[in-house]
């Protein structure tokens, strides 16, 4: 029992997970196996905290158990045990209400210390404030911790409630390639090097979105499968390079067919896993969105708009704002918040440079100290430029009322709209104006495509999605057309999108030719999929959720790196690994390729 060597405990099999050995075990005997989560000497008594994924439980060792009370004298934190012993139920006085185990502790009989630890370099509890970078790079020690070991649990029972509820309803679970061609999502392909075709390379799927309408093709008429999507882009708290969609396909149904079932998905899921009940979601056209929340993922738990005033400021003499005012793709809008009179210069001057980094230029505000006073009640820098009327209709429009603030946003729209919607967020998490904890919802009727900066026309999903119109109609005005997609928002956040699909070879073509894809091109990238639409393509359309961003919400975690065991850095590499990594010269040879501008890795040749 004591010979840790050749692990003698081990062939005693495990009779409970530490946290869950409760009352009714009381004066029966158990085996456990879990790490050190801390170890006291009480005057001759050892208490070992012990743990494992079910939690803790105390083990007393007193020095009747002999040798092996000497060996619990030296553990350590994190060592490795095997207990075996009586569980005993606590006296009142020692009762730890905190622990979910705390109304037992197990009387030790034997211990095995199956492993010894090295101190960690950081305390494995939620008290920890080691920076992201060790957590990172100990990442195996950081999962240890309660905190992720819950997210991590939690992410485990979504996708099992999700993949339930899409066997219930009768989707297959069918994988596609990883090693495949570029599929555009918009974001840059991560290539593979071929070594058997010198000189060509596979793309890592952005997501399996060909591959999927593809087996609508074929008849599966349902499919699903939780799958690892690649995306080279910018990265920020809610963006991985590598991350998890939840992509589901059907044949046959409708938009709001596709929307009332997967929104089912999602209401039984946090019914299910967060015990919480969502009322059917509200649907808003993406320009609604846009107009009074300036982006196209509103979140609904705060309860400010952003409000036209392009028609008040036309003609006053302040060119910041007169200018975006007359200029066609330019607006002027307003963000009212009551009770915000009390943010002082200071937090003002503080907002101006968050608003900057979206390319606002200023921030104008006003401060309604006393509306009925006229003029006399409001403060700010910019009336001085406007006629009384105009600042009086302003008001008017507003509703302004004593204690408001109200900030604005001139220049073009997007840059208004992105200004202005990140502050909403901002100010609702500074002053805290959520009016409740999930607010979902449904943003409809995108247009079909957005000009880029080369005034070119990019899809605003992706080429694949159906407009609601012909294609002449689509040729003929493409900046008018809508699509048939649909996102599925909460909280602020863009959970999941879809759309239905094109089925037709001439409107897949019309849709390449408006994105400037040349026939050839078409033909050479996307051939496959437009052969498949000639023969018999069915009618369908899904949806895509991130599976990372769902936990994230789900959990209250602020990143998604939180809710992803081994995740990428903010610059997309794992410092745990340390990937990427240098290749040697003989594996870059068999791929034919040579490097360029960088020191060539040490030869292994
Ligand atoms: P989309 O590009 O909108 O659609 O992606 C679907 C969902 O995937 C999540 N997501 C991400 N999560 C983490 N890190 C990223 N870098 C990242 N990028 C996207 C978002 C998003 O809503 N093929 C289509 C879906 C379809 O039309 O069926 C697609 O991929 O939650
Ligand atoms: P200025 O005349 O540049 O000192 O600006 C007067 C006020 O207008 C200041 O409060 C600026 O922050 C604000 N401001 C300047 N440019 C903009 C803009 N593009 N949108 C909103 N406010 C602005």
């Amino acid at each position: 029992m004591t010979d840790s060597k050749n692990n003698a405990g081990i062939g005693q099999q495990r009779s409970h997970y530490c946290g869950q050995v409760a009352l009714p075990e009381v004066d029966s005997e158990v085996s456990l196996f879990g790490w050190v989560d801390r170890r006291r000497d009480h005057g001759g008594v050892i208490f070992i905290d012990l743990r494992d994924r079910e939690g803790i439980v105390q083990v007393v060792f007193d020095p009747d158990a002999g040798e092996h009370f000497a060996l619990a004298d030296k553990v350590r934190s994190e060592y490795v045990l095997h207990v075996q012993g009586v569980v005993r139920a606590r006296s009142a006085d020692t009762i730890n209400a905190d622990m979910a185990t705390g109304e037992i502790e197990v009387y030790a009989r034997a211990v095995d210390i199956l492993n010894q630890a090295e101190t960690p370099p950081f305390q494995l509890d939620e008290f920890t404030d080691v920076g992201e970078d060790v957590r990172l790079k100990y990442r195996y020690l950081d999962l240890r911790r309660n905190d992720m070991q819950q997210k991590l649990r939690l992410r485990s029972q979504v996708s099992a409630n999700i993949r339930r509820f899409l066997d219930a309803n009768g989707f297959l679970d069918i994988e596609t390639p990883i090693l495949t061609r570029a599929t555009p999502e918009g974001a840059r392909d991560y290539l593979v090097p071929s070594r058997t075709h010198e000189g060509n390379f596979f793309a890592l799927p952005q997501s399996p979105q060909l591959f999927k309408q593809l087996l609508m093709v074929s008849g599966f008429d349902r499919y699903y499968q939780i799958a690892k999507c690649f995306r080279d882009e910018d990265l920020r708290a809610d963006r991985q390079p590598e991350f998890t969609q939840i992509d589901i396909e059907t044949t046959f149904m409708s938009e709001s067919e596709i929307m009332t079932m997967t929104e089912q998905l999602v209401t039984e899921l946090f019914a299910e896993v967060l015990g919480v009940t969502f009322e059917s979601f509200p649907t808003m056209p993406y320009a609604e969105a846009m107009r009074d929340y300036g982006s196209d993922k509103p979140d609904l738990r705060i309860p400010l708009k952003l409000v036209d005033v392009n028609d008040l400021m036309a003609s006053v003499e302040f060119k910041v704002f007169n200018g975006p005012a007359n200029d066609p793709d330019g607006r002027v809008a307003a963000l009212k918040v009551p009770g915000g009179s009390a943010i002082s210069r200071k937090d003002i001057d503080g907002y101006t440079k968050f608003v900057s980094i979206y390319g606002a230029k200023g921030l104008a505000w006003v401060k309604v100290n006393d509306r009925a006073a006229g003029l006399e009640g409001l403060q700010s820098p910019i009336l001085k430029f406007m006629p009384d009327e105009t600042v009086m209709a302003l008001m008017d429009r507003l509703e302004a009322a004593d204690g408001d603030i109200i900030f604005f946003g001139a220049d073009k729209t997007t840059v208004v709209n992105e200004a202005l919607g990140a502050l909403r967020c901002k100010l609702g998490e500074d002053l805290n104006l959520y009016t409740c904890e999930w607010a979902p919802l449904w943003v409809v009727d995108f247009p079909m495509f957005e000009k880029n900066d080369k005034g070119q026309w990019t899809a605003l999903h992706h080429p694949f999605t159906a407009p609601s119109c012909s294609p002449e109609a689509l040729e003929k005005d493409p900046g008018s057309a809508l699509s048939q997609a649909y996102d599925m928002v909460l909280n602020g956040t863009e959970l999941g999108g879809g759309s239905i699909r094109i089925h037709r070879a001439d409107m897949q073509s019309a849709v390449f030719r408006l994105l400037s894809i040349s026939a050839e091109e078409a033909q050479e990238k996307f051939g496959f999929l437009l052969d498949a639409l000639k023969y018999g393509a069915p009618p369908h359309g899904g949806l895509a959720f991130g599976l990372d961003r769902l936990v994230m919400l789900m959990s209250g975690a602020s990143s998604i790196r939180d809710v992803i065991a081994f995740p990428k850095t903010q610059s997309a590499a794992c410092v745990m690994t340390e990937a990427p990594g240098a290749v040697d010269n003989q594996q870059l040879r068999e791929l034919n390729i040579k490097l360029r501008q960088i020191e060539a890795p040490p030869q292994s040749d």
